[in-house]
C-alpha cells in the first residue's frame, strides 16, 4: 500500500515538473544562477549555516521590504538600529555580508528561489549537483521549474485520496474479520440449542446473571413489552458491521452495559447465545402457545351436563331430582355462555391490538409529552381519514430526541434508519371498515362535535393502540339513533320543516342523527 502511494505521489511529481516547469522555469533558472553567484559562497539553503545563516524559509522571518533592503545593504539596516537585524548580527559577528549591487528586480528574482524551495512536504533530498563552482551539495529541486505550491496542492490530494484508500481497505478487512469469524466458528444446530436454553433461563450463567428472555421476549404478547425481542435484535444488528458475540461480550447501549454489569457472559456463553440470537434473523415471534385450559373445562362442564340430564331422564342413580337439575342448568349456562362468547369473538376485531414495527406510544407522546392528537393526525377534521404521521412529522423532534427513558436508543434507531434509508414505516392499521362502508372523520368530528375518545377509547393512556369499538353496523345505527344532533344553530337542516315544527310544538324534544337520516342504507353504503 505505501509503496503505491509513493510511487503515485511521485508520478505527479514528475508530471507536474514537465507540465507547470515552462511558464515558470525561466525566472527559476535565473534565481539559482544569480543566487549561486552571489550568495552561495557564505548562504546555503537547507542546509545549515556557513559564513552566513541558512537562508530556508527567510521569508518566513521578515517581510520582503525588509529583505530587500538588507539584502541591498545588510549594514544600513543594522546601523539604523533595526532589532532583527541587530540580533542576527550579533549572532554572525565574525562576517559582514557585503553589500550587493544587484538591482531590486535582481533580488526580487533570488528571493523567489529561496523561497521556491522551502517545500515541506515532500521534503526533497538534498543530491550533489554540478554548480558552476564546482561539484556541491544542492537541491534536486533547484534549477526545477516546479511550483512548490502545487507540489503541495498536488501531494494532499494525493493524501486524501491515499486516505480514502485507507478507510476502504480498513471497512473490506472489517467486513472479511466478520465473515472470517462468522465461517470459523460456523455454529451447529446444537451450539444454537445451548444458546436458546441459555437465552430462555433453562440454564443459568455463569456470573448468574438474569434470563435474557426476561426481557427479549420470543413469544407475541398483546401488552408492549419495550425491550427489543430476540428476533427484532437478530434482525437489527445482523445488518451492522457488528459481530453478535462481540456485541454480548462489550454491549453498545446503556442499558446493556447495566444488564451485564457484574454478570459478563463467558466466551463461551457468549457464543452459543449469539449462535441462537442469529439464527432468529428473518423470523417472525412465535404466537404464545394457545391454552387448551378453556376446552378442557368446557368439556368436562358439557360432560356433565349430559350425565344430568341422562341421570334425570334414564338412569336415576341420584336421588333428590332436584340436584340433577341445578346441575344441569348451572352447566348449560356456562357452555351456553360460552359458545354465544366465542362465537361473537370471531366476528368482531373489537380489542384487536396488533404490534406495532416501531414502538410508538401514545402515552408516552400525548400524555407525557403532552402533544396533541391533530399535531400527528391533522385531517380529522376536515377529511374523511385522520391520516397516520409520516417520517417527517416524527423527525420534527426526533433529530434531537434520541433515546427514551422506555426502550433506550434501540426504537428511534429504527426510526432514523428508515428516515435515513427513505423507506417509510409500515404501520400496522388497527381500525378497518369493509370497502362497502362509508365513514367520514369530518362528519363526526366537526359537524357532530364527537371526541376521539368516544369512538377510539382513551388514546393517550394506550401504549399499543387497541381497537375498543366494534365499528360494526350496530353500532354504528345505535350510536345515530341515540345521538343528538345539534338541530336548531345548524343551517344544513333547514329544510327538516317537519322536524322543526314537532321541536317548536314540543311533540317532540330533541332530534338525534337517525331522524336526519343517518340511518338510510344509502348514506352509509356505496
Ligand atoms: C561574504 C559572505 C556573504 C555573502 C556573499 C552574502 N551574505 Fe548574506 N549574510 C552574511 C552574513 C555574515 C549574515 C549575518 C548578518 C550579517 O553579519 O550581516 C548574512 C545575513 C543575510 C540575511 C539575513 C538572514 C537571517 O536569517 O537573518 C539574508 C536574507 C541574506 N544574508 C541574504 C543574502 C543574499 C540574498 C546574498 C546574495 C545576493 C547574500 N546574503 C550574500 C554573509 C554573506
Ligand atoms: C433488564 C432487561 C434486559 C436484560 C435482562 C437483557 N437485555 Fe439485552 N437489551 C435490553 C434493552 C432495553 C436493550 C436496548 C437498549 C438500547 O438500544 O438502548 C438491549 C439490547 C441488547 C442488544 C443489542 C446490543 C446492545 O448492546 O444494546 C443485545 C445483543 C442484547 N440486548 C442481548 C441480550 C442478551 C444476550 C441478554 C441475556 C444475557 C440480554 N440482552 C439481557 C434489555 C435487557
Ligand atoms: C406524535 C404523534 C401522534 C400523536 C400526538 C397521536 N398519534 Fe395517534 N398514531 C400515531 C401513529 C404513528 C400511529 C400509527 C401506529 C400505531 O397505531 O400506534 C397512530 C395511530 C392511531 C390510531 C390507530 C389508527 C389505526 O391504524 O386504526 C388512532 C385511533 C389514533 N392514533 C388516535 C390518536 C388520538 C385520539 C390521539 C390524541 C389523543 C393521537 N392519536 C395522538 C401518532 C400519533
Ligand atoms: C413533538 C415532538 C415529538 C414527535 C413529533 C414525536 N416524538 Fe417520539 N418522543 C418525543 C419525546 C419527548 C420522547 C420521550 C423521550 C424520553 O423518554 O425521554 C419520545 C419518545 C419516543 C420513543 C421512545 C419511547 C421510550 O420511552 O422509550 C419512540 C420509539 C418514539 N418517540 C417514536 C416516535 C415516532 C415513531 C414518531 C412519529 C410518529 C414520534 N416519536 C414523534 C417527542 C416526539
Ligand atoms: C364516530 C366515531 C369516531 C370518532 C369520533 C373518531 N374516529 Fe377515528 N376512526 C373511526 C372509524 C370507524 C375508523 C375506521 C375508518 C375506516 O376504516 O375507514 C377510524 C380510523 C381512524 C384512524 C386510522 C386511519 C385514518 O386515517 O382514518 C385514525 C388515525 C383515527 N381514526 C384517529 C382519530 C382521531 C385523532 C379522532 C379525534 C380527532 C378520531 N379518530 C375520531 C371512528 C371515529
Ligand atoms: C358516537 C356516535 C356515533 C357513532 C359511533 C357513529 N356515528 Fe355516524 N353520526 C353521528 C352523528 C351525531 C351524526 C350526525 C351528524 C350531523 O349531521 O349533525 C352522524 C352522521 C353520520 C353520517 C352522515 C349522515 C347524513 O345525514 O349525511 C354518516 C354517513 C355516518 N354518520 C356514518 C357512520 C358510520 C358508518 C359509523 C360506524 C362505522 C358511524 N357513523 C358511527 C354519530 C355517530
Ligand atoms: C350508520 C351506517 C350504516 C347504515 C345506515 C347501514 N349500514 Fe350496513 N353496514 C355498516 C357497517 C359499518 C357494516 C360493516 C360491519 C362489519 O364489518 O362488521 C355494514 C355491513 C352491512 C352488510 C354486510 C354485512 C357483512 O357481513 O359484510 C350489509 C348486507 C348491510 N350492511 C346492509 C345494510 C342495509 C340493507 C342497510 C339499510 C337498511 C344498511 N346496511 C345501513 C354500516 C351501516
Amino acid at each position: 500500500m505505501k509503496h503505491k502511494l509513493i510511487f503515485i505521489r511521485t508520478a505527479l511529481i514528475l508530471i507536474s515538473f514537465l507540465g507547470i516547469g515552462v511558464q515558470s522555469g525561466y525566472a527559476q533558472s535565473e534565481g539559482a544562477d544569480l543566487f549561486d553567484e552571489y550568495c552561495a559562497d557564505c548562504h546555503s539553503i537547507g542546509e545549515g549555516d556557513m559564513k552566513g545563516p541558512d537562508l530556508m524559509g527567510v521569508e518566513y522571518r521578515y517581510n520582503n521590504k525588509w529583505l530587500l533592503k538588507f539584502i541591498k545593504s545588510s549594514q544600513t539596516v543594522i546601523k539604523a538600529g533595526d532589532p532583527a537585524a541587530v540580533k542576527i548580527w550579533t549572532k554572525f559577528e565574525k562576517n559582514k555580508m557585503p553589500n550587493t549591487k544587484l538591482s531590486d528586480e535582481k533580488i526580487q528574482t533570488i528571493i523567489a528561489y529561496i523561497k521556491s524551495l522551502n517545500t515541506s512536504k515532500p521534503k526533497p533530498k538534498p543530491v550533489v549537483v554540478q554548480t558552476k563552482k564546482g561539484l556541491k551539495k544542492g537541491n534536486s529541486n533547484k534549477g526545477s521549474s516546479v511550483s512548490n505550491q502545487k507540489i503541495d496542492e498536488l501531494s494532499s490530494k494525493v493524501d486524501a485520496f491515499g486516505g480514502k484508500i485507507n478507510n476502504l481497505e480498513k471497512k473490506i478487512n472489517q467486513l472479511i474479520e466478520i465473515q472470517k469469524k462468522a465461517l470459523q466458528s460456523k455454529p451447529t444446530s446444537e451450539d444454537i440449542a445451548k444458546g436458546k436454553e441459555l437465552f430462555l433461563g433453562r440454564k443459568s450463567f455463569n456470573s448468574k446473571g438474569a434470563s435474557c428472555v426476561s426481557c427479549h421476549n420470543i413469544y407475541k404478547i398483546d401488552s408492549l413489552n419495550w425491550n427489543p425481542s430476540a428476533v427484532d435484535l437478530a434482525n437489527t444488528y445482523t445488518q451492522t458491521n457488528y459481530y453478535m458475540k462481540d456485541l454480548l461480550l462489550k454491549p453498545q447501549s446503556d442499558k446493556m452495559k447495566a444488564v451485564s454489569k457484574g454478570h459478563e457472559l463467558t466466551d463461551n456463553e457468549a457464543f452459543y447465545v449469539a449462535a441462537y440470537i442469529n439464527s432468529l434473523e428473518k423470523t417472525e415471534l412465535i404466537e404464545l402457545p394457545k391454552s387448551h385450559k378453556n376446552l378442557y373445562i368446557f368439556i368436562f362442564i358439557a360432560l356433565i351436563m349430559t350425565l344430568a340430564v341422562s341421570d334425570l331422564l334414564f338412569t336415576h342413580k341420584i336421588k333428590p331430582r332436584w340436584i340433577n337439575v341445578v346441575l344441569f342448568l348451572l352447566s348449560f349456562a356456562y357452555v351456553a355462555n360460552a359458545t354465544v362468547n366465542s362465537a361473537t369473538e370471531i366476528d368482531l376485531s373489537e380489542g384487536y391490538t396488533p404490534l406495532q414495527p416501531i414502538k410508538f406510544s401514545h402515552k408516552v407522546h400525548v400524555k407525557q409529552n403532552d402533544i396533541k392528537c391533530i399535531f400527528c393526525h391533522n385531517s380529522p377534521e376536515f377529511s374523511k381519514v385522520s391520516g397516520i404521521p409520516s417520517l417527517n412529522a416524527c423527525m420534527i423532534c426526533h433529530k434531537k430526541v434520541n433515546s427514551g427513558t422506555n426502550s433506550g436508543k434501540f426504537e428511534i434507531n429504527k426510526l432514523k434508519k428508515a428516515y435515513k434509508e427513505k423507506t417509510p414505516i409500515k404501520w400496522v392499521r388497527v381500525h378497518s371498515l369493509p370497502d362497502h362502508v362509508f365513514f367520514s372523520h369530518a362528519q363526526h368530528v366537526t359537524i357532530a362535535k364527537q371526541d376521539c375518545i368516544t369512538c377510539h377509547g382513551d388514546v393517550k393512556e394506550m401504549d399499543l393502540v387497541t381497537q375498543v369499538s366494534p365499528l360494526s353496523m350496530g353500532w354504528c345505527v345505535n350510536c345515530h339513533k341515540n345521538t343528538e344532533v345539534n338541530f336548531k344553530k345548524n343551517k344544513f337542516y333547514r329544510n327538516f320543516t317537519e322536524l322543526h315544527d314537532a321541536l317548536k310544538s314540543g311533540k317532540i324534544k330533541k332530534v338525534t342523527a337517525d331522524q336526519i337520516g343517518a340511518n338510510d342504507c344509502q348514506k352509509c353504503h356505496y
